[in-house]
């Protein structure tokens, strides 16, 4: 092996760039091997958009938000044929084989969310020699028990959380934050308890609306006169539906939006205080890595680039306890990581009184 590349995937996240220096400067220093970035995750490696990455063009990225690479959510197989590059309209990695080759790539480390992750794995059956690094602020991937990306985002809205208290306070409001996380609500429910948030609806939990409007008029009733209300962008009423922008994104996701706006309009509405929305969208996505998410995010780069010297291929790096591990590529990618009901976090936040709308 002389060769290996690089791709971000999916939505970026503070740490990225911590992970493009650790398998950089460890692929060199420990093993010789030259290292390639690829632009714009797999739009690139179609494009053969590529750019050699030396210990210089990586240093003093530590502490960056987002990729120096750039990130996209472009599915190589849909891509392919709107290319017109596959008449193919069966799944064809010769093309992309064929370009490795070209670039005299040995192996890939791909680094994203489940929608990259499951693209990798179907190229890892193909034949194409890869790594995996779970990357995600919604910390959804199974078989880790975190993700790089999902501590700045907690801190991000925990300081948001923070920061709305004081005009909370001020105007006696029912302040509701609409968070992200796609279908799954760790980034509200760590964020919401870190934040001090009194209500906190995750997509696990279907809140009941009546439970929700008691606990904000029983705050305003007993002095506090102001309530955070803490809804991932996922969640939804008892016997409703999540709430969608009626977009989507370029992998063809339907887009979450508008919980938030719909929760605090309800809540206006029944208990007649004041309430207001706030999202806080891409915030949660940009600015530094914290220093846990830049460690994470080094020890994953750095363990890749020995699974690949090791050939151990089609497996994804992994957080275990205290140790990085590596876990099939196959189980880390069939489906999408819960809040399990019993999760201590969620049994901590009910006997501190926080209201999870459904009891
Ligand atoms: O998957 C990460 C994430 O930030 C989700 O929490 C969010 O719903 C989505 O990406 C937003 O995607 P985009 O950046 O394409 O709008």
């Amino acid at each position: 092996m002389r060769r290996i590349a690089i791709l971000t995937g999916g939505g970026d996240c503070p740490g990225l760039n911590a992970v493009i220096r650790a398998v950089a400067k460890t692929a060199q220093n420990d093993h010789g091997l030259e290292v390639v970035g690829i632009r714009d995750s797999y739009w690139g490696l179609l494009c053969e958009d590529f750019v050699v990455l030396a210990n210089r063009d990586v240093s003093g990225i530590l502490n960056q938000g987002g990729t120096i690479l750039g990130a996209s959510r472009v599915n190589p197989f849909e891509e392919t044929h709107r290319l017109g590059r596959l008449a193919s309209p069966k799944e064809d990695w010769g093309y992309v084989k064929r370009i490795l080759k070209r670039h005299r790539i040995d192996a890939l480390v791909t680094v994203g969310g489940d929608g990259t992750q499951r693209v990798a794995h179907r190229a890892s059956l193909a034949g194409i020699p890869i790594v995996a690094i779970p990357k995600t602020i919604d910390n959804d991937i199974r078989e880790t028990d975190v993700t790089f990306g999902f501590d700045s985002a907690v801190s991000l809205v925990m300081q948001s959380l923070d920061i709305l208290h004081t005009t909370a306070m001020s105007h006696h409001r029912a302040m509701v934050v609409e968070v992200m996380g796609r279908s799954v609500g760790w980034l509200a429910l760590y964020a919401g308890v870190a934040g001090g948030g009194d209500v906190i609806l995750i997509p696990e939990i279907p809140y009941d609306l009546e439970l929700v409007h008691e606990k904000v008029l029983h705050r305003n009733s007993t002095g506090k006169r102001f309530s955070i209300v803490v809804v991932a962008e996922g969640a939804r009423a008892r016997g409703g539906e999540a709430t969608f922008s009626g977009d989507t994104d370029a992998s063809g996701r339907a887009i979450f939006g508008g919980v938030g706006k719909r929760l605090a309009d309800r809540i206006e509405e029944s208990t007649g205080i004041e309430s207001r929305v706030t999202v806080l969208g891409h915030l949660q996505r940009g600015g530094p890595p914290t220093a846990y998410d830049r460690l994470l995010a080094t020890r994953f780069g750095h363990h890749a680039v020995h699974l690949l010297v090791e050939r151990e291929f089609g497996r994804m790096v992994a957080l275990k306890g205290a140790h990085v591990k590596s876990v099939p590529l196959e189980k880390a990618t069939r489906k999408t990581k819960p809040v399990p009901p019993d999760h201590p976090l969620i049994q901590a936040a009910r006997s501190l009184d926080t209201c999870l709308g459904d009891k």
